[in-house]
């Protein structure tokens, strides 16, 4: 170093410096293209607004709402490059009626504006004869977010016997000898003959913990019980993905059939149905505190985060999301996020429960950035949906439920902040 020109030694010490802070900065960043990969469940990299989402959101629902009068009908979807929802008959074979009343409470919830608890009322009360759906499962989906919400947030007690009523009529749709809720009738699903059970189903499982605790049947939580541990025998393969539909063998309760009715192909994994089980699991172990349940939301949770692609939202079926082309299921990461959220305050493990927060609020941020966002674009919350590819319909659309699992995330969010 004596040889060399003392200038040149300031010179040749800063190129170092130059060179080590690159190297450091390089493997920094490796680190955080692993943090990416492996475990951005785990990280949340950047803060998520969540009063300005809830904003938003308002501004939306303010506008889709002085458009949305007929109450004989609801809102269910918004077509590509459409902007204004498309309603459909409250018609008692349609399962969407009860989100938009969702919505509508949980938008009193966030912001205790009573503007939007009477529309909510105006829109839960016009179908109170579903109470006695017995053709299908699907009365669970659409009494409780409406009247479950009312009553729940809304303090609308006169809903109880409504409430009570619809778990009766879901109720007997259980057959013992299955150990499970028949979902559809065969007679709309000619493909299958017997007995037929869809993942979805775990979400109607709320509506019977709710009326045996609330002074409905007890046998209802029994029957809950019974089609939760059923499909988890079932329902799940190897690899702790899930099958659409099961057919079962009404007498010996047999399983006869696994197939799908919206997945890609029978034995590919549709994200939503994922996305019900992860829900449905975590509800379950809420209203029971049976363990077995809990280890078993958790298996699968963990087996949905390990399929996500980089922007936390998945494709709509996770065999063809290696295909750019296929379309996204927003709907399905508004569901999951949801369920994470509550999951992450059941779980013990401190690690554990922050990592499904943060994963939860990483998908939020993801479906409030502006390529899931409709703001400016439509009058959803949400774009980017798929209810029903394989069918042909509800292709890369807006989807009420997405919306509605997407604010009740969102309420979900603003009660564990408030707590914190
Ligand atoms: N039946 C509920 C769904 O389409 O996911």
């Amino acid at each position: 170093m004596k040889l060399i020109n003392p200038r040149y030694k300031v010179f040749l010490t800063l190129i170092l410096l130059c060179i080590l802070t690159c190297i450091v900065s390089c493997k920094d960043n490796k680190n955080q293209d692993q943090l990416v990969k492996t475990d951005r469940e785990v990280n949340v990299k950047s803060s998520f607004n969540l009063n300005k989402e809830i904003e938003n959101c308002e501004m939306q629902l303010t506008t889709s709402s002085s458009k949305l009068t007929d109450l004989t009908k609801h809102p269910r979807l918004i077509e590509k490059n459409q902007t204004e929802w498309k309603e459909v008959s409250n018609n008692k074979l349609v399962w969407t009626s009860g989100f938009y009343p969702g919505i509508l409470w949980y938008m009193y919830d966030v912001t205790n504006n009573e503007k939007w608890k009477n529309e909510a009322i105006k829109r839960t009360e016009v179908f109170e004869d579903f109470k006695n759906i017995t053709e299908h499962h699907d009365i669970g989906f659409m009494m409780f977010p409406a009247y479950g919400n009312g009553y729940k947030i809304g303090g609308k007690k006169e809903y109880k016997d409504i409430l009570l009523t619809s778990a009766a009529s879901l109720a007997t749709r259980f057959n013992p000898k299955v150990g499970t809720i028949k979902s559809w009738s065969v007679k709309m699903h000619p493909r299958w003959k017997q007995h037929l059970t869809i993942i979805d189903n775990m979400l109607n499982l709320e509506l019977l913990f709710w009326s045996a605790k609330n002074g409905g049947d007890s046998t209802h939580y029994d029957i809950a019980v019974k089609h939760a541990e059923t499909t988890m025998k079932n329902h799940f393969r190897e690899d702790l993905t899930s099958w659409h539909v099961l057919e079962y063998d009404s007498i010996s309760g047999k399983v006869l059939n696994k197939h799908t009715k919206q997945g890609y192909a029978d034995n590919s994994r549709w994200s939503r149905g994922q996305a019900w089980g992860v829900y449905g699991y975590t509800m379950v172990y809420k209203q029971t505190k049976d363990k077995k349940f809990l280890d078993f939301a958790e298996k699968i949770a963990n087996k949905y985060l390990s399929l996500l692609p980089e922007d936390m939202v998945p494709c709509w079926d996770f065999d063809v999301q290696n295909d750019p082309k296929e379309e996204k299921d927003a709907s399905a990461a508004a569901i999951v996020a949801s369920a994470l959220l509550d999951l992450s305050t059941l779980v013990e493990d401190k690690e554990d429960q922050k990592r499904y927060y943060n994963a939860a609020v990483n998908m939020l941020k993801s479906l409030g950035s502006d390529k899931y966002s409709a703001v400016g674009k439509a009058d959803s919350f949400l774009l980017h949906s798929t209810g029903a590819k394989s069918l042909g319909h509800e292709i890369d659309v807006a989807l009420i439920y997405a919306d509605y699992y997407y604010i009740e995330a969102l309420s979900r969010l603003k009660k564990l902040q408030t707590k914190k």
